[in-house]
């Protein structure tokens, strides 16, 4: 049977869109093609694996793909083998000169990528510490070969800087996804387990590319169908793809229901610890193993947003986790519980109450008290995935709690996949982050990555931007997101740029203006965003519910505690020391003296931590209020010049993918034009003060 992949290939309009970086374009230019060739048809696999296997089938595709023909496989290396792979045990790494120790350095899902030379010919090693890392180097060449890298002198070795790389399907069993904006679900429809699973083995592949290694598939919100996913109803599909995603190195998670030994109909109660719940969980993580004998573990928001938890019971989150842990111990399994718990009924006359401190709050006095395969699942900021905001104090303030960050790829806050925002330079501003936790180079990074508190388990997540859109993305530029997410959380030293390029290159091919153009409008593009939404720091002033366009006022008398405070003389929130909130009072020093004073704070955060007169003049000389109008007619010019640059690449860009981004350009204009004029118009009527530009406002 054909794949999913090669049956759209056949399509040529939608081909490329579906591709993703995954293009395998033809390679046209002679010389390259006859060096490429020189390595890429006669490949050596040494031992066996579903891993290795989808290694294999990568390089054959894609070789079949670019140049036109396939390569063949064996399996004992002969003069002619030009591509070797297998493990570093599987191989005879003296026969190539290779010294066995490069390995003893690198984790498990690490790799060698080396050009070895002999008397015979030159031929290519892709060694792994385990069959995933051989899987990574596979995706490591392809790339290169993509991206035009010459193969005659390859060196590399590699692994990735954090454990867990995962992604959170926020997809929901009748077929829709929560914050969802590229169409339905891939994993469900009607309710079913989808039978689809070409599609999930693609989705696989381009995940497995990026070196992302685990994936919960089901909302973190579970409703009463997902509840049942932990059930013999649902649990053979469920290992269905969890088969397909091993292949590609994908651990399968599940986002479980803290009610359900309640609400699967079997006992009264969900007290974490009565005996006869926690003997429930532990025949039911037994039941689950029984269909993926290397199910990852669960994902759980407890006490969050209306969802049961420990609190219905007198009990903490320790509690909780510790009994679901303590039922995975077993297997291996792990329990990632999320941070995001917060009052959302408070009342907005109450100004005591800061949701930006809830985490810190409510999960700091537990730190050591945790089971060891628990991790706490934190999101960047203190609030929700805005545009901009503080790294979270939670981050660094657990020293005894494995933790591990959450982004989020799917652009709720941030234009919904009309908009263009490339989010790698905010993950990254987080990344590198020092919390100063143990003093200097306390960097986010580092506490991620295990190394600072050594944690047992940590790592990376993020909620996935995908659905069954042909493009996977809706926007076409949005796949960048995704791209950019893997290959970051792989390696944090990469820059932006660099991200950004490689991703263009593979997307969208060699051309230089090609490149130059479209790396230029993603680097710049959450800051434009930035611009005409919500600059300084303050977020927010989104349409209820849904969360696109502006509405200065839709959170403010609500029960959410997501407020800007604005009148007639200022505007921001107060979490200073002396007379705020005391949420600084969270960040260690010398962050925390610098965010309470407002002569130190950075300006873009300004109105995060301070309540100022419009007055207030910033550091850059220009008062607060002057900035908001600037900032939100600059932001519209620079989406116009968006659309600008993207209509030069017309005839450069197959004209499926240009227009369905010049049409995402378009609909962002008309956002940033409703933002501008209804924010500017806003703090005109509140604050009387004209623009010293006399621009137009309403
Ligand atoms: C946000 C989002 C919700 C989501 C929640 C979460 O509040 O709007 O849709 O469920 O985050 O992260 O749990």
């Amino acid at each position: 049977m054909s794949s999913m992949y090669e049956k759209v290939m056949e399509r040529t309009d939608t081909a490329e869109a579906y591709a993703c970086w995954l293009q395998y374009r033809k390679m046209e230019d002679a010389k390259w093609l006859r060096d490429y060739m020189s390595y890429c048809l006669n490949i050596t696999a040494l031992g066996k694996s579903v891993v290795i296997n989808a290694a294999l089938d990568e390089l054959s595709l894609a070789f079949h793909s670019m140049f036109e023909q396939k390569p063949t496989i064996t399996n004992r290396v002969h003069p002619e083998s030009s591509i070797v792979i297998g493990t570093y045990q599987d191989m005879n790494l003296e026969e190539h000169g290779v010294e066995a120790d490069v390995f003893h350095k690198l984790n498990d899902e690490g790799y060698l990528l080396k050009t070895v030379k002999n008397a015979e010919k030159s031929r290519l090693l892709l060694v792994g510490k385990s069959d995933k890392g051989v899987l990574y180097a596979t995706h490591h060449l392809l790339r290169l070969i993509q991206t035009g890298v010459a193969l005659d002198h390859l060196d590399i070795v590699d692994s990735p800087r954090n454990q867990i790389r995962m992604l959170n399907q926020w997809d929901n069993m009748n077929g829709s996804v929560e914050r969802g904006y590229s169409g339905n679900s891939i994993f469900y429809e009607n309710n079913q387990v989808t039978t689809n699973l070409e599609r999930i083995k693609d989705y696989a592949r381009m995940l497995s590319s990026v070196g992302i290694n685990a994936i919960s598939i089901n909302n973190v919100n579970v409703w009463e169908v997902e509840t049942n996913l932990i059930t013999g109803k649902f649990l053979p599909d469920v290992a269905k793809v969890a088969d397909t995603l091993r292949a590609y190195g994908l651990k399968t998670f599940l986002s479980i229901n803290f009610a359900s030994p309640i609400e699967l109909g079997d006992l009264s109660t969900a007290d974490p610890l009565d005996a006869s719940v926690k003997s429930w969980w532990k025949e039911k993580v037994k039941e689950i193993y029984q269909y993926i004998p290397d199910f990852g573990g669960f994902v759980v928001k407890a006490d969050s947003e209306h969802r049961p938890g420990p609190f219905s019971y007198e009990r903490d989150h320790a509690d909780g986790a510790n009994m679901l842990g303590e039922a995975l111990q077993p297997f291996d399994g792990i329990v990632v519980w999320r941070c995001f718990v917060y009052n959302c009924m408070q009342d907005w006359r109450d100004r005591s109450t800061d949701r930006a401190r809830a985490a810190y709050d409510h999960f700091k006095l537990l730190d050591g008290k945790f089971l060891d395969n628990v991790i706490l699942q934190v999101k960047n900021g203190p609030m929700d995935f805005q545009v901009r905001e503080p790294v979270s104090p939670m981050l660094g303030a657990m020293e005894r709690t494995n933790q591990i960050v959450e982004f989020q790829v799917t652009q709720e806050y941030l234009g919904q996949q009309k908009d263009l925002a490339f989010l790698i330079p905010m993950w990254k501003e987080v990344l590198d982050f020092d919390t100063h936790a143990k003093g200097k180079g306390s960097t986010v990074k580092a506490i991620v990555d295990g190394s600072l508190y050594d944690y047992k388990y940590s790592g990376i997540s993020a909620v996935s931007n995908i659905g069954n859109d042909i493009n996977w993305t809706g926007n076409t530029l949005a796949q960048a997101n995704l791209y950019g997410y893997g290959r970051l959380i792989w390696n944090p030293d990469l820059s932006a740029e660099e991200i950004a390029r490689e991703w263009v290159r593979v997307t969208f091919g060699n051309d230089r203006a090609v490149v130059e153009t479209i790396s230029t409008m993603l680097l710049d593009s959450r800051e434009i965003y930035e611009n005409y939404t919500t600059p300084l720091g303050i977020g927010w002033m989104v349409n209820p519910n849904h969360h696109y366009g502006p509405n200065v006022d839709g959170y403010e008398y609500s029960r959410w505690g997501t407020y800007h405070f604005a009148d007639r003389d200022g505007i921001g929130v107060d979490r200073t020391m002396e007379t705020g909130t005391g949420y600084v009072g969270q960040y260690f020093s010398p962050n925390k003296e610098m965010y309470n004073s407002l002569a130190d704070c950075p300006d873009e955060l300004l109105l995060f931590f301070h309540h100022v007169p419009y007055t207030h003049r910033l550091k850059s000389g220009e008062a607060v209020i002057q900035h908001y109008y600037n900032s939100h007619f600059k932001g519209v010019e620079q989406v116009e010049d968006l659309l600008a640059k993207w209509s030069l690449l017309a005839d450069k860009i197959d004209e499926y993918r240009f227009h369905n981004v010049q049409e995402r350009l378009h609909m962002q204009l008309e956002n940033a034009k409703e933002w501008r004029d209804q924010v500017n118009t806003y703090f005109y009527r509140k604050s009387g003060i004209p623009d010293e530009k006399n621009r137009k406002i309403y």
